[in-house]
């Protein structure tokens, strides 16, 4: 299979180029970040430096005519997101329009889009499942939620199948300190060199963690089949900052320094995600993990 991977330099995008890789496949990274950085785990990838908003962008997916668009490039940073609203959608919303038309320019081609807990903003209930309400308390809940509606009407115009996943709070092998899901990572390096670590309020908020392995394990279910459904990456789970200081404050075997800071904006207090419709109607197994 030819997947044309979009943001295939980022955290997610670089584990998922290692699976498509592993089991054979033919990988095509866009990601902006290449274009002045060679990314020597791309070695393999046919690579290109090129923005995912650029007419470039739509001919580069004609001449390489892939199976299926993966596309994880994306503005991630919610603060970033309240600061440059107009970046922020730029990327997020127009981007994935190109996306859209690149997509329906190849016959046949499909589509995985990743979407964040983000959109559902405060939970009415926990855990939150896929029918909860779409109310984003940032501008990124927003600019990740405009395109799956794109995504559906492409889909009923034009008959482009595709997969949307709505992520928890991702970790793992090669994530960024900075980001949306960071915080393990964070204070990961907060133990690692000692640094103190910041709290953002009073520590007790919860978030559902989930590992980058079930994030590839439900991106590759999707590569070969499109569901053209939504479904929640989740653990089912909420741990609170707290508890997950504790956590990593044991495997250093010392207590870490903390700063506490006012609570942020856009911040969600708690949330934690349902993940039944992925086990039950995608066959993602996550039993091993949690
Ligand atoms: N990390 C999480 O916890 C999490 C949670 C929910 C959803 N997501 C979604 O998963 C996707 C990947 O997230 P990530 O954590 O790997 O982010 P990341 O920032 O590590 O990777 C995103 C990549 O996209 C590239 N990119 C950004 N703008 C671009 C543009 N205009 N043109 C081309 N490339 C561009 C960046 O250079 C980067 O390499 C994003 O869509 C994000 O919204 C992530």
């Amino acid at each position: 299979m030819k997947v044309l991977l979009t943001g295939g330099a980022g955290f997610i995008g670089r584990n998922l180029v290692e699976a498509y890789l592993n089991r054979g496949d033919e990988v095509v990274v866009v990601d902006i970040k290449a274009a002045h950085t060679e990314f020597e785990w791309l070695s393999d990838c046919i690579v290109y430096g090129v923005d995912i908003r650029d007419v470039a962008f739509i001919e580069i997916v004609k001449k390489e005519k892939p199976d299926l668009i993966n596309h994880h490039a994306a503005q991630i940073d919610v603060q970033s997101a309240i600061k440059d609203p107009i970046k922020d959608a730029s990327i997020n919303i127009l981007g994935t329009i190109n996306v859209l038309e690149a997509c329906r320019a190849v016959p046949g081609c499909r589509l995985i889009y990743p979407s964040s807990a983000a959109i559902y903003g405060t939970p009415e209930y926990l855990g939150v499942d896929e029918l909860h309400p779409i109310r984003p308390l940032s501008m990124y809940g927003i600019s990740k939620y405009n395109p799956e509606e794109y995504i559906r009407t492409y889909a009923n115009l034009y008959g482009i199948r595709y997969t949307i996943f709505r992520y928890a709070n991702v970790y793992g092998q090669y994530q960024d300190p900075k980001g949306e899901g960071g915080v393990i990572c964070v204070l990961m390096n907060s133990a690692l060199k000692k640094d103190s670590f910041t709290i953002f309020g009073d520590g007790e908020q919860t978030r559902d963690f989930v590992h980058v392995a079930d994030i590839t394990a439900a991106n590759l279910l999707a590569s070969d089949e499109s569901f053209n459904d939504v479904f929640n990456i989740s653990t089912g789970k909420a741990t609170s900052l707290l508890e997950t200081i504790q956590l990593m404050e044991e495997v250093a075997g010392f207590e870490l320094e903390k700063q506490i800071k006012d609570e942020r904006k856009g911040d969600i207090k708690h949330s934690y995600l349902t993940n039944h419709k992925a086990l039950a109607q995608m066959g993602l197994d996550t039993t091993n993990r949690y």
